[in-house]
């Protein structure tokens, strides 16, 4: 087993460090998080503050900080907040001496766990044992359990409370801090500056052990802190059990009212209630999302990495977006971006469709933004924000980056031009659709969503009399290196899947469901003859097609016309290595270096390329490709898959699935912009690639297909989808599959696998 960076891994459930590295705080900070989908709390440890990358970010409280650039989540005080000083110095990583050090992240229960023993040369060893959680039971609380030893007799003091002194990269969020006490809980009740949106930290605690010699509450700053001196001999042990909760306006009335009373409740339930809550809701996830691999210990463990960190990411409880970096820091503003639909949607629709519903009713909440951004920029329909928060208004700057050699500001366009985002989110309804079968959902809430963008992109599209067709021109496709081309590949085909899709569903709400489509056409303010406009552009769209000769799609106009170069060779014209390589001076600008997957993720995400177009393709745009985007490998892996590239699919699954745990992001840094955290789509792009790559996964119109290939190093590999509302059981060996269909499904599902199809019915197995 090859676990980098000082990590390993006992059972594939758990990943461990045995040493602490002061050089990886950011890194480790990450890779070490619990969350919720309603708040991410970094792995890092009590004693820590702002200096230390110490955050809990809360999802849906979007807020600009003065003088910020944009709105984003807020990092919000973190009421883990202990440091624990023995005869006057602290009990910390960075002084003394530490041994019996382990950190570790028990995926399977979603716990974060800590042990040292730690000695101070001027005098002082306790032994330190930690344990906390995010509750998937209650998503409000942060729960810890915080035991020590003393080694020696000494005076030993707890400063425990809750710290406001956080880390936020744009600026100060809170316009005001309030203390509050009530009993023995204490809470601190802030205001945002921009939206004024109330956030309460309420913290408690239950102490065990010897008696505390004294105990204070006191205010510092914006820190509300209680301190407790204890007077201990060797062998005295004490365990503090502290209950967090953290509420909000976004979310209910009285925030602070509701945190005082779940932390007194939490408080009664105790810690091992908590977390025997906690424990089954993990189980139950697990239960239908672990994906097995056998033979293959350090494989298993990035997989199961990845789903967590994906989950972690995900606001179940709620229509809310997965951001880019999800809730392990403030960066790309805690948004949704295409990344929500092309990686993260695939592995909610198989798996757990209520959780994909809430992503997909998201873009229905959020129409209005889109709309209103449509309207700003001259054209009708829904045209969905680049970077998407509560509204769906755009997020995302006109000006991102920064010339790191001048100062200078960059105009990006990515808010503008990067127009297929809205096709995107066709894709994810429809993807949903296709998984679940969920007409009703279709009815209410994706056709319109679907007709909107219809609608967006006939007011988008140009259409050129001489030549008859219509096309895109001023775009942005995936691959940001390359702003203001005309017709990228991606869009225009991703244009006519989307306008495809609108007349199918136009045309079957027609058959079967007159009145709602009369509705939502009436409320669209349109009438049955937008279906003319849709069907035209379907037909006349152009789309660059494979070349005769090379079989290769160009992916925009012009392209092939500009310079030739590798990534590594254009690298070396770098002035500073923190330029940023895009428009509209950047390094890659007039060459053929892409950023990221572009044509290579077109084939990634429609069907219908032969065999020589994929493996045309991948050749010719691979080596082209710099990977500036924690999208593109595992793009690459899926595609290698398709083209029987086994041994790039592989190397392009190591890339992907080990950008945050081994540190491999190459950019934490680029044109002046902190870009750190976990990059989520990433970690939703490794089940891809093991669902859909290796195990050759694909929906067809009555069932579903299989064309496993199994890594050479895998013995074998065992995952469940629920697919048009069946329960499969996939148990892949090296040269065989068996898909089994749940005996408690109600109905047959046609399984297609390398050499036959099969109606499987309940209980019924296909071997192939
Ligand atoms: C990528 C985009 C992506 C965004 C957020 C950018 O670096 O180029 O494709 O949507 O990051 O992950």
């Amino acid at each position: 087993m090859n676990l980098q960076n000082n990590l390993r891994t006992a059972t594939g459930w758990e990943i461990i460090e045995n040493s602490f590295d002061p050089e990886q705080l950011v890194t480790t900070g990450s890779n070490f998080m619990i969350g919720n989908g309603y708040m991410g709390y970094r792995g890092t440890f009590e004693e820590w503050g702002a200096k230390e990358f110490v955050a809990c970010v809360v999802t849906d409280t979007w807020d600009q900080a003065e003088g910020s650039r944009w709105s984003e989540l807020c990092n919000v005080p973190n009421g883990l907040f202990t440091q624990l000083f023995v005869d006057g110095r602290m009990v910390s990583a960075f002084d003394g001496q530490i041994s019996n050090y382990f950190r570790a992240l028990d995926m399977y229960q979603g716990l974060n766990q800590r042990k040292m023993t730690w000695q101070h040369a001027k005098g002082g060893s306790v032994v330190l044992e930690v344990e906390k959680f995010a509750s998937h039971a209650n998503h409000h609380l942060l729960v810890m359990n915080y035991c020590f030893k003393a080694q020696e007799k000494g005076n030993y003091r707890l400063v425990t409370g809750i710290d406001g002194a956080v880390w936020s990269i744009n600026g100060e969020h809170f316009q005001s801090y309030k203390s509050l006490q009530e009993h023995d809980l204490i809470g601190l009740e802030l205001h945002t500056s921009e939206l004024n949106t109330e956030i309460a930290v309420v913290e408690g605690i239950a102490l065990s052990g010897v008696k505390p010699e004294s105990s204070k509450i006191r205010k510092e700053d914006k820190c509300l802190l209680r301190e407790l001196e204890f007077k201990l001999e060797a062998g005295d042990e004490i365990t503090l059990q502290k209950v967090v909760s953290i509420t909000h306006s976004n979310e209910m009335e009285n925030p602070i009212k509701t945190a005082f009373a779940e932390v007194e409740e939490g408080l009664k339930l105790g810690y091992e209630n908590l977390k025997e809550d906690h424990q089954d809701h993990w189980k139950r996830f697990w239960e239908r999302s672990d994906i097995q691999i056998l033979g293959n210990l350090e494989a298993q463990v990035l997989a199961r990495f990845n789903i967590y960190q994906a989950y972690i990411a995900t606001p179940t409880h709620d229509n809310l977006p997965i951001g880019a970096r999800g809730l392990s820091c403030q960066v790309y503003q805690g948004a949704a971006f295409w990344d929500q639909e092309t990686f993260n949607l695939p592995m909610y629709n198989y798996t757990h469709p209520e959780i994909a519903k809430n992503l997909v009713t998201y873009r229905h909440d959020t129409l209005p933004g889109a709309k209103r951004k449509a309207k700003r920029l001259g054209y009708y329909g829904a045209f969905y924000a680049w970077t998407s928060g509560k509204t769906g208004d755009e997020l995302f700057p006109d000006y991102f980056f920064s010339d790191v050699l001048t100062g200078r500001r960059i105009r990006n366009h990515f808010n503008c031009w990067q127009i297929h985002i809205s096709p995107d989110v066709v894709y994810g309804i429809w993807s949903y659709y296709e998984a679940t079968l969920n007409w009703d959902f279709m009815l209410q809430y994706g056709a319109e969503v679907i007709f909107e963008v219809a609608q967006f992109l006939v007011s988008r599209v140009h259409f050129k009399k001489d030549k008859n067709q219509f096309e895109l021109i001023r775009l942005l496709g995936p691959d940001e290196y390359h702003e203001n081309v005309d017709n990228n590949a991606y869009t225009n085909y991703l244009t006519k899947y989307a306008m495809e899709k609108a007349c199918w569903v136009f045309e079957t709400m027609k058959k079967d469901d007159q009145e709602r489509l009369s509705a939502i056409l009436e409320a669209m303010g349109i009438n049955e003859t937008a279906l003319a406009n849709w069907k035209e552009i379907a037909e006349l769209i152009y789309l660059p097609q494979p070349d005769s000769e090379t079989k290769v799609i160009e992916q925009f106009d012009g392209y092939f016309k500009l310079e030739d170069i590798s990534p590594a060779e254009l690298r070396k014209r770098l002035i500073d290595p923190g330029e940023y390589w895009g428009w509209p001076n950047g390094i890659a600008v007039n060459t053929q270096v892409l950023k990221q997957a572009d044509v290579i993720q077109l084939l990634a995400l429609l069907d219908g390329f032969t065999n020589d177009v994929l493996t045309a393709n991948y050749d010719y745009y691979e080596p082209r490709t710099e990977h500036g985007s924690s999208l593109s490998p595992s793009v690459h892996a899926l595609v290698a898959c398709k083209a029987n590239h086994h041994g790039e699919a592989y190397r392009y699954f190591m890339e992907s699935s080990t950008i945050d745990l081994y540190n491999a992001s190459k950019k934490v840094m680029s044109g002046g912009s902190f870009l750190g955290g976990i990059h989520t789509a990433a970690a939703g792009g490794v089940w891809l690639i093991i669902v859909k790559g290796f195990a050759g996964f694909e929906v067809t119109d009555n069932g579903v297909k299989f064309n496993p290939a199994l890594p050479q190093s895998w013995d074998g590999l065992e995952f469940k989808l629920l697919v048009k509302q069946c329960l499969l059981h996939i148990s892949i060996a090296k040269n065989s599959i068996t898909v089994t269909s749940d005996d408690d499904n109600g109905q047959n599902i046609t399984v297609t696998l390398p050499n036959q199809t099969q109606a499987l019915r309940p209980g019924e197995s296909l071997k192939g």
